[in-house]
């Protein structure tokens, strides 16, 4: 073989293996030679290039103006890619373009002029670098947007950017913040060390816990808030670590809400408890307070009177946990009106003054322009008391105490935050102390009827549980803000009363002791001592008494023919009818007959507007003699009256 052939053949070689595509033409642009390359990069065989012009590898417009800057070189000498190499558009067999790295380089063989043209394949680097854009973009649309923080760090943890949302969150600017490690970030230097030391997040890793931590963080400003934050190390292709990314979200309503929800399920679950032991001792202290009073009058022993009376107090005093245990439960029966806080709240304040002590100061701060509210104001009065006292408790050596009245409009996101509360309008009674406060414990269940930290013989524990029944059953609600050493506010929250509707305020009637003039009384009570005692109580009064086990046998003596001036019933009976059900059906029936219901709770009677519609009255257990005297009295003679014929008005 002569050295030649020899050159050509490695020439051969090399182009054939070549990734580039290399392409040779003559001066005017006909190609001569393409290696294999060339076919995978355009498409055309290396007989479909040869002898024709190297324009078909290129789109239109260049294709073009090509043969002129070969000429142009070639008379000029300008070099504008020859010798420099530049990055072009070329045009597949198939019409899609093909971004190459062309470079030229020209040599002259028997006195013709030829270029070589070698291409280097653009399309996968194109492709990742238009990934990689489109990637950046999502990233940064992400990182500017989401609603949390978000920090890259180096491996030191010394923060490289951080987002707008962090910017808002924590209140750094973004450019003072670079550099500056990611530990000031948290409240506690300790919790940092332990949340950020690689060792540890060494050991997350291994367990996998991605799992996001709660941490407390400090703003710029110094305020704190309790955070939840995820943490992961960023990793470079070769698997090395580059730094970290955190993500840290403020969760301080997220809290709040959870905290408030959980404490009114809490409430609400006491209180269906609650209710139902007080409702059974409300029959059993009826029984009690009822035959004491027939006994008393049989007693001429002093001492025996005595010990009467003692048994009495007792159980009176029993009444009144009853009475505030029902309030919690939101089972008492409201004698709601519509009112101004303003009025009350100053004259109650006006009342405490004087018991507080000189040493605390009593200070009522009523909103001018107040809207009205409907409420029971004897509840309002209660509720004020047990704020009042409580604040003085919390303030042994003296201190200042807010009685404060305001409007209120709730929007969803303040509905949200005071479970039980609908977006409206609302009048809010709130009363501040600065005394010793509450730690979170006794904050969380302050509200639960027999929680107190008084001591025994001090603290019932009903005082709050109380304002919370009574704020609920009002349809309002109550809260609690408090911190150690610094105070607390309990805010009763009473919905706006509407502008146009009428003030009931029916006068405190007064206690008088009116007879029965052998009228005839239904009982109708299943519990059969409270039944036995009824008949006897009636009986003193001078009713003649007929006495059922429930409301079938009573429908059934009325068919039979009995007449009775007024049906005295239970609300809560066996045999399917209750009690508001045999007032509806006596109402329609024979409305001739009063009716008179009777009850420990008023569960199912908190609806004012069925009983004031059934005209029917109503006596809440347990009840004291006169009471009962005045209450029967008035169902007979009220419904006489409305039926009498010369009675036209609308009560
Ligand atoms: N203003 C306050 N400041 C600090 N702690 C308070 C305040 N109000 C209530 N507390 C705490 O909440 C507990 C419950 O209060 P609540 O009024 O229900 O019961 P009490 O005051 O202990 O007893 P009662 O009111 O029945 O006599 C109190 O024992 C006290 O620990
Ligand atoms: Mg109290």
């Amino acid at each position: 073989m002569n050295t030649a052939s020899n050159d050509a053949a490695r020439l051969r070689a090399i182009l054939d293996s070549a990734v580039s595509a290399i392409v040779t033409i003559d001066a005017r642009g006909i190609v001569q030679g393409a290696n294999p390359a060339v076919e995978r990069m355009f498409g055309y065989t290396e007989e479909e290039l040869i002898g024709r012009n190297v324009s078909m590898l290129m789109p239109e417009d260049l294709a073009r103006a090509h043969d002129g800057f070969i000429a142009r070189y070639l008379s000029t000498g300008d070099r504008r890619i020859i010798g420099i190499g530049r990055e072009v558009t070329g045009q597949h067999k198939d019409g899609s373009s093909v971004p190459v790295h062309l470079s030229v380089g020209e040599f002259e063989d028997d006195g013709a002029h030829y270029f070589a043209g070698i291409m280097v394949d653009l399309r996968q680097q194109r492709l990742t670098e238009r990934q990689l854009a489109r990637e950046e973009a999502l990233f940064q649309s992400i990182f500017d947007s989401v609603p949390d923080a978000f920090v890259v760090t180096d491996t030191d943890r010394n923060i490289q950017i951080a987002n707008p949302a962090f910017v808002r969150i924590f209140g750094y600017d973004a450019q003072e913040i670079v550099g500056r490690s990611i530990t000031m970030l948290f409240d506690d230097r300790e919790e940092a060390v332990q949340h950020t030391s690689t060792a540890l997040s060494l050991e997350r890793q291994q367990q996998q816990l991605q799992a996001p931590i709660i941490a407390s963080f400090r703003r710029r400003n110094g305020e704190r808030f309790p955070g939840e934050a995820v943490w992961s190390e960023v990793r470079d292709g070769a698997n090395v670590g580059v730094g970290y990314v955190a993500l840290v979200r403020d969760v301080t309503r997220e809290l709040k809400r959870e905290t408030a929800t959980r404490t009114a399920q809490r409430l609400e679950a006491i209180g269906q408890l609650t209710g139902g032991i007080a409702h059974d001792f409300n029959n059993l202290l009826t029984v009690i307070v009822g035959n004491l009073e027939l006994l008393e009058p049989r007693i001429s022993d002093g001492d025996q009177l005595d010990l009467l009376r003692e048994v009495k107090e007792a159980s009176e005093k029993g009444a009144q946990l009853t009475d505030h245990l029902l309030t919690f439960a939101r089972r008492q029966r409201l004698e709601s009106q519509k009112i101004s806080l303003n009025g009350m709240v100053t004259a109650v304040a006006d009342l405490l003054r004087r018991t507080i002590g000189a040493n605390i100061v009593l200070d009522v701060i009523p909103a001018t322009d107040l809207w009205m509210t409907r409420a029971d104001p004897g509840l309002i009065e209660t509720a004020i008391v047990n704020l009042v006292l409580n604040a003085r408790d919390a303030m042994p050596v003296g201190g200042r105490i807010v009685v404060e009245t305001r409007n209120a409009i709730l929007d969803e996101s303040g509905a949200e935050l005071i479970p039980g509360l609908q977006v409206g309008q609302y009048v809010v009674l709130s009363v501040t102390d600065n005394g010793h406060g509450m730690p979170p414990e006794v904050a969380e269940h302050a509200f639960e009827p027999f929680f107190t930290t008084k001591g025994p013989g001090k603290g019932s524990g009903l005082g709050l549980a109380s304002v919370y029944g009574f704020a609920r059953q009002s349809g309002g609600q109550a809260t609690l803000y408090s911190e150690v050493g610094k105070g607390t506010t309990i805010r009763i929250y009473l919905p706006r009363a509407d502008a146009d509707d009428g003030t009931h305020s029916a006068g405190r009637q007064e206690e008088v002791l009116p007879l029965g003039r052998g009228e005839l009384v239904l009982a109708v009570e299943d519990d059969a001592k409270v039944r036995r005692l009824t008949i006897q109580r009636l009986s003193a009064l001078g009713y003649e008494v007929e006495a059922v086990g429930d409301a079938n046998a009573a429908l059934g003596a009325i068919a039979g023919g009995l007449r009775p001036a007024v049906v005295f019933t239970d609300y809560m009976m066996p045999g399917g009818i209750s009690g508001l059900e045999l007032a509806q059906r006596l109402r329609a029936a024979h409305p001739e007959i009063a009716v008179l219901l009777t009850t420990g709770y008023a569960g199912g009677l908190i609806d004012a507007g069925d009983i004031d519609k059934l005209r029917i009255k109503v006596l809440m257990k347990p009840y004291r003699q006169a009471k009962l005297a005045q209450t029967v009295r008035e169902a007979i003679d009220t419904n006489g009256r409305a039926r009498a014929p010369m009675s036209g008005s609308e009560s």
